[in-house]
C-alpha cells in the first residue's frame, strides 16, 4: 500500500468503525509501497498488520470452517491455476462490461469504487484503466498478494484482505461498488450483499453478477453432492489434475458441437434440442486452458449458493435501490445493477 491520504481515508477500525493511521512503515519499496508495517485505529487503539503491501484485516478467531475453506480453495485458484491462464479473451475489458452489464467504462471517471472480493485483481485493474479516482480490491483469500503484485503499479489502487461478509474495514464513501462472481461464495448471499452496500454513498451504484437458481437443476441436483462430498475436499493440485482431464471432453463437445451449431444461422433450429445450451456456447469461445481454469473454479468451492431471479431482485428493491436493470447470462446466471436512491443510510 502507498502511503496516500486518499487511499488510507477509505479505510476503517473493523472494531469500531473510525479512522487509522500509519503506525509503523518498516520496510518500504523502490516504488513505494509499504511492504511491511502496521495501521492503528485512532481510536480504540488496535493495530492492523501490513504485509507483502496488502493491510491485513482478517479475523484470527471465529472465521467458520466453510468459509475458511471456500476461501483457502480460491486462493491457491488465483495464485497457482490461474497463472496458466492465457487466454485473453477471459481477462479482457469485454468480459468484465459482459459481467457488469449495462455499465460502461465512462461510468467509472472520477469514481471512488470498491471491487467486493478481487480475487487476483483482474477487474480491479480494468477499473483504474477506465479512470476511477481511487479504488479498493478486497478479498478474504491469498489471492489478495497476487492482485497487489497485478496493480502495484497503479497509484490509485489500495488491496486489503478482509471478510465481506462480516468484517468490512472501509469508509461509507463508494460511488460505485461491483462484485462479480463472490455473493454465492459466501454462506448468506443476500446478508454480505446488504453488508457492501451499505458502504455506498447516496446516489451510489452497485453490481452484481451471481449463479442463477433457474437451469441450473442439474447442477444443484447432480454436480453438487459430488462437489461438496468429494471434490471440494481433495488436494488442491490433484484437483487441477483432474480438472484437466475433465476439459478435455468439455473442449471436444463444445468447440465440435455447441460453437458450429451456435454460430450457423441454418443450424439455430437445433439449439433448443441441446444441453445447457446458451453457456456452453459461450464456452466454445473459451480456450483449452481456461476451460480448465473454469472446471476447477466449479469444483473448489465449499460453499456455493443459486439465487432466483425473484429474490435477487428483492435483494435491489427491497434495499431502496432504483434503475434497476437484472438480466440474464448465459442462460445460467444473473446480473444486476441499480442506484441506491437513500439519503440516510438506515440498513
Ligand atoms: C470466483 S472468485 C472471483 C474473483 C474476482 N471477482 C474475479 O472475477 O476475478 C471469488 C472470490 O471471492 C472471494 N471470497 C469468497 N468469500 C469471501 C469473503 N467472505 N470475503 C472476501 N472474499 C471472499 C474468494 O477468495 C475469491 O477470490
Ligand atoms: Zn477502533
Amino acid at each position: 500500500m502507498r502511503d496516500n491520504p486518499i487511499l488510507l481515508n477509505l479505510l476503517c477500525c473493523p472494531t469500531c468503525r473510525n479512522k487509522v493511521k500509519l503506525y509503523e512503515t518498516e520496510n518500504l519499496s523502490s516504488d513505494g509501497h509499504i511492504i511491511k508495517g502496521t495501521l492503528k485505529c485512532c481510536n480504540c487503539g488496535m493495530v492492523y498488520p501490513i504485509q507483502g503491501g496488502v493491510p491485513r484485516f482478517v479475523p484470527t478467531k471465529n472465521v467458520a470452517a466453510d468459509i475458511s475453506a471456500t476461501v483457502k480453495g480460491f486462493g491457491y485458484e488465483w495464485k497457482y491455476v490461474n497463472k496458466l491462464i492465457k487466454d485473453t479473451h477471459f481477462i479482457t475489458e469485454k468480459s468484465f462490461l459482459d459481467l457488469i452489464y449495462p455499465i460502461q467504462p465512462e461510468y467509472f471517471k472520477e469514481k471512488i469504487v470498491l471491487d467486493a472480493g478481487c480475487g487476483a485483481g483482474r477487474f480491479t485493474y480494468h477499473a483504474q484503466q477506465f479512470g476511477a479516482k481511487a479504488i479498493v480490491g478486497i478479498d478474504l483469500s491469498e489471492a489478495v498478494d497476487v492482485a497487489f503484485q497485478q496493480t502495484r503499479h497503479c497509484q490509485n489502487v489500495i488491496i486489503i484482505q478482509a471478510d465481506i461478509s462480516t468484517f468490512l474495514p472501509l469508509q461509507k464513501c463508494f460511488d460505485y461498488i461491483f462484485s462479480v462472481g463472490v455473493l454465492h461464495h459466501t454462506p448468506n448471499p443476500r446478508g454480505t450483499f446488504e453488508a457492501i452496500v451499505r458502504l455506498l454513498k447516496p446516489e451510489g451504484g452497485v453490481s452484481a453478477w451471481v449463479y442463477g437458481r433457474e437451469n441450473n437443476d442439474w447442477v444443484i441436483n447432480f454436480l453438487n453432492p459430488i462437489r461438496l462430498k468429494l471434490t471440494s475436499r481433495l488436494p488442491r493440485g490433484i484437483l487441477l489434475a483432474l480438472s484437466y482431464f475433465l476439459a478435455a471432453p468439455l473442449w471436444l463437445i463444445t468447440k465440435s458441437i455447441y460453437g458450429p451449431i451456435g454460430k450457423i444461422d441454418s443450424l439455430a433450429w437445433l439449439r433448443k434440442y441441446l444441453f445447457y445450451f446458451d453457456y456452453l456456447f459461450y464456452l466454445s469461445g473459451v480456450e483449452y486452458r481456461t476451460q480448465t481454469f473454469i472446471v476447477f473454479d466449479v469444483l473448489v468451492p465449499t460453499i456455493t449458493k443459486y439465487t432466483t431471479y425473484e429474490d435477487f431482485k428483492r435483494w435491489f428493491s427491497e434495499n431502496k435501490f432504483k434503475n434497476l436493470s437484472i438480466t440474464s447470462r448465459n442462460g445460467n446466471s444473473w446480473r444486476g445493477f441499480g442506484i441506491r436512491s437513500l439519503l440516510e443510510d438506515n440498513l
